[in-house]
């Protein structure tokens, strides 16, 4: 806020030597906000001007002219900070959200710019499970955060879908499938053949002799081997999205391995040109200094899921000519995005410094919170379940009489379930707990629920012929107000820092630290029964935080309920 209009004071006060582009990028919030609202640190500018710090904040203090919207310049210990004045300050910030509403927080920074990302990238006949919580919804948030900054944003769903399980999965549907189970049942019943398969199999070897010859006929194109292996995937692809679609997760590709079938033998041409391509054993690899040999060809001719992930790099660059191409795969697989990215980096592909693996962290359950089946398998689906259950009856039992309560547990409990893994930084762990994600209290998803409600009910009551413009913005001077509106203002940033990082977490946390503000403010204010003019200006900043609530969470995924 007034960052442009303060550099720009500081640069004529301080004359030749510093321009005003400069002097923004060192302006900085104020550790204590009792200080001021933001501050010019004068270290980096001793030795310009051969005075100490302190000596430069002084001198400034003094020499420039107070505008109408600051209230205080003081030189503390090298710090030259500003106060603004509360009424203009929080005034630029409310109207200003009040103004842009669902678009406060968007920008237009990345217009024409194409970012992919790569998200969730489940594989076939394989359950969709809690490992893919992480990837699905960070991949889901950046998605919407670089659409919101104004990107073209391309989801890509890179399948699991070609590997020599697809042969097994065949034997095993030839010999214990019934067709019915399976479309009922779906990806359990197909996983269940499949977990069948690996155990009589170490008993019986031939099975793999078997699963190798249909695997072989998917290639070549049999048109049994196809029709079963399209067949598994469209049962498993009905399950995901059904999962997809109840987090509104966005895909716009579902370009998976097999795609790349034909696309590897330019991309294996190409690094042979360049002299890449070393034969070892009789398979084909790329050698690094640093690290161990990237796999490409193996001796029998297959190729590999780094075969395939080239292939699809340069097949996204040639499509989509990507400003950004972003990985969100879990941290297991730093190896193989690091060797990959060099082979990219290697063969002197000037688009490889904008490859990115986004890692995050493992997901575990509290002990006791899911009894797992399947062997070590927790479904995704099943959590989600399980937690809208909890919601449900928290909800029964915080507001029975709530007119859409079905409709509440979902949102709190689907809500809760994506909030767990957006509220640290991805690359920590996280241990799931539903008591702990479906808390009221404390950083949780449905305490920001909570919030929001409480600030539309407030607005109700305040009945819709409130007349903000005659708001005093005077009154919003305590630190409390002052503080939550520098976080309204800093909500901005928080979304664009989270693109820069990859860190959906940004923009909860800002959310988060918005809510804590306004509930201090709620308990510390009259505000209906307030003074005229008092009153609309502390409803206006309730709507302001209204708006940026929903708008921070809508990024994130998660929905807001009007009354809960
Ligand atoms: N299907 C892979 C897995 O489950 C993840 C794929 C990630 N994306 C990629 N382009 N490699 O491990």
């Amino acid at each position: 806020m007034y960052e442009k209009e303060i550099s720009k004071l500081i640069a004529l006060a301080v004359g030749e030597g510093l321009s005003e582009s400069e002097i923004e990028n060192l302006l900085v919030p104020p550790k204590d906000i009792s200080l001021g609202d933001i501050c010019m640190p004068c270290f980096r500018l001793a030795k310009a001007f051969r005075k100490n710090p302190v000596a430069i904040a002084e001198e400034l203090a003094t020499k420039i002219e107070k505008p109408s919207f600051i209230s205080d310049i003081k030189a503390v210990s090298g710090y030259l900070n500003f106060k603004f004045s509360a009424s203009s300050s929080a005034k630029l910030v409310i109207e200003e959200v009040l103004e842009q509403k669902d678009k406060y927080g968007c920008s237009t920074e990345g217009e024409g710019k194409t970012i992919c990302i790569d998200y969730s990238s489940v594989n076939i006949c394989k359950p969709l499970h809690m490992g893919h919580l992480s990837t699905t919804v960070i991949g889901a948030a950046l998605y919407r955060i670089h659409k919101a900054l104004g990107y073209d944003v391309v989801g890509i769903n890179h399948l699991g879908d070609w590997g020599t399980q697809f042969g097994k999965m065949i034997v095993a549907f030839k010999l214990w499938g019934d067709k019915d189970k399976i479309d009922a049942n779906g990806v359990k019943a197909l996983h269940e053949i499949y977990v069948k398969y690996h155990q009589e199999a170490e008993i019986n070897p031939a099975l793999d002799d078997e699963a190798r010859a249909w695997f072989k006929k998917i290639e070549d194109g049999d048109s049994e081997a196809i029709q079963l292996y399209n067949w598994f995937k469209e049962v498993t692809l009905k399950e995901v999205n059904r999962v997809f679609d109840r987090l509104e997760v966005p895909f716009d590709s579902y370009n998976g391995e097999a795609f790349y079938n034909d696309k590897m033998a330019p991309v294996l041409d190409r690094l042979k040109d360049k002299g890449l391509l070393k034969e070892s054993e009789g398979a084909q690899v790329v050698e690094f200094e640093d690290m161990p040999p990237c796999l490409l060809v193996k001796k029998d001719g297959a190729t590999l899921y780094a075969t395939r992930d080239l292939a699809a790099a340069y097949y996204r660059k040639a499509t989509y000519n990507f400003y950004k191409c972003l990985y969100v795969v879990a941290y297991q697989q730093n190896l193989h995005f690091k060797q990959f990215f060099k082979v990219l980096e290697l063969a002197g592909e000037p688009w490889a410094k904008d490859m990115h693996h986004v890692s995050f962290g493992m997901v575990s359950l509290e002990e006791g919170s899911m009894s797992t089946r399947s062997g070590n398998v927790v479904y995704l689906e099943d959590v989600i379940n399980k937690a809208v259950d909890k919601a449900r009856s928290i909800v029964e039992e915080k507001n029975p009489t709530l007119a859409n309560k079905e409709e509440v547990a979902e949102m709190v409990g689907v809500g809760s379930v994506v909030f767990s893994a957006l509220v640290n930084g991805r690359i920590k762990d996280i241990v799931f707990s539903y008591d702990k994600v479906l808390n009221f209290e404390g950083e949780t998803c449905p305490y920001v629920q909570y919030t929001y409600a409480r600030c539309s009910s407030l607005l109700a009551r305040a009945g819709e012929d409130v007349d903000f413009s005659k708001g005093d913005y005077s009154v919003l001077d305590d630190d409390n107000s002052k503080e939550l509106v520098r976080a309204l203002s800093e909500y901005k940033k928080a979304v664009k820092e989270s693109a820069e990082k990859f860190e959906p977490y940004l923009v909860t946390r800002s959310v988060l630290n918005i809510c804590g503000l306004f509930n201090k403010f709620y308990f510390e204010n009259r505000i209906l029964n307030a003074p005229e003019g008092v009153k609309e200006a502390r409803l206006a900043l309730t709507s302001a935080v209204r708006t940026v609530i929903k708008n921070g969470f809508g990024l994130l995924g998660i929905k807001v309920p009007e009354k809960m």
